[in-house]
């Protein structure tokens, strides 16, 4: 008997040169690397460079995923670009980096889940491909928050960077059973109640502005470890699995404090966490891929591991998912 599952062909990421640091900031608002390390974790993050936009770094991201694959961008019927940070209002900047690649069929279209846009892009590529109608997907995260932030604000612009990270995900008929590889479990929540807790400012319906993004950082962190763990606790609950099987934990990478409080609740070893936060700051949807290029870059991950992700964000959406690689 045989499974359909959507099994990870490959990963890549991309990351603007400009590097901001933590005394960068200190030169610009009242704040030290000190706070910001402490608090954080966070010790530089990248920054786009003027003129270049969230479906430019996307595409760099997913050229990357495709040669990691090393399958070609024509295999692709479907994109699902996880942003909060499009080019435009519209269209969706998934059509430009499907342009880009010089893909003409399928389907290409931007998801909107603020930090745990990846785990969503991915819960829905994973149900397009196993319910047949698509056959191999780009998922991807990629953002600019750098153009969202109030510059002047130092409870919010220390903490956020830009980048982008994607994976390829292939339908495959996998022998079914315990080693089957690919996305065994997605779990997905939100809680609009919470929506003014982590926001941005402005939009086309409201203010027909682009807005600035507006944080009650405290309240956002009361909640995160909770949310979290409960999500994780329900793909344990879906598949059978605990703590004990995980070979990687690759977070949404908002805060060292978040990610390490998570893991000790849930029980897994601060080994098997993938921690980038230090290096990237919180790149909202792009901070998974990004990290998971980053472990597989250091050749940590290997064939038949079994790995958690989990995000939590803006709405609040959060979710899980677990995946044998
Ligand atoms: O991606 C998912 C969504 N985002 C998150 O998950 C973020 C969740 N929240 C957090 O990570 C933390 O709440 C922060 C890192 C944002 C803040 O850390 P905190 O320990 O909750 O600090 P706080 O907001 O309670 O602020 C403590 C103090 C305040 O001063 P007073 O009122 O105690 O005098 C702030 O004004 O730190 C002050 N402060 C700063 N000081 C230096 C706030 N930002 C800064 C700063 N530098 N950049």
């Amino acid at each position: 008997m045989t499974i359909r599952r959507s099994v990870v062909l490959g990963c890549g990421s991309y990351l603007p040169s400009h590097v901001l640091t933590n005394e960068d900031l200190a030169l610009k608002v009242d704040t030290s690397d000190e706070w910001i390390v402490q608090r954080t974790g966070i010790h530089e993050r990248r920054i786009a460079a003027p003129g270049e936009t969230t479906s430019q770094m996307a595409t760099q991201a997913a050229r990357s995923a495709l040669a990691h694959a090393r399958v070609e961008a024509q295999s692709i019927d479907l994109i699902v670009l996880a942003t909060s940070t499009p080019d435009n209002t519209f269209p969706a900047s998934a059509v430009s980096v499907q342009a880009d690649l010089g893909i003409t069929r399928g389907a290409a279209f931007d998801l909107q889940a603020v930090c745990s846009g990846f785990v969503y892009a991915l819960a829905t590529a994973d149900a397009l491909l196993r319910s047949g109608g698509f056959s191999r997907a780009l998922v991807i995260g990629a953002e600019t928050f750098s153009r969202l932030l109030d510059w002047t604000d130092r409870s919010t612009c220390v903490l956020f960077g830009d980048g982008a990270g994607a994976v390829v995900l292939d339908a495959q008929d996998q022998p079914e059973g315990p080693n089957a590889r690919g996305i065994l479990t997605t779990q997905l929540r939100s809680d609009g109640r919470h929506k003014s807790k982590l926001y941005v400012d402005g939009g086309p319906s409201s203010t027909g502005t682009v807005g600035h993004l507006r944080m009650e950082g405290r309240e956002v962190f009361r909640h995160a470890v909770a949310m979290i763990t409960d999500v994780v606790e329900d793909a344990f609950k879906a598949t059978g699995y605990t703590s004990a099987d995980i070979d990687w934990f690759i977070p949404h990478q908002a805060n060292k404090r978040i990610i390490d409080g998570s893991a000790h609740k849930l029980g897994i070893a601060p080994a098997k966490i993938v921690t980038t936060v230090d290096r990237h700051g919180n790149t909202s949807a792009a901070s998974i891929p990004l990290a998971l290029a980053d472990a597989l870059a250091e050749r940590r991950i290997k064939r038949g591991d079994l790995l958690l992700l989990e995000a939590m964000g803006g709405g609040f959406t959060w979710g899980a998912a677990l995946l044998r690689w």
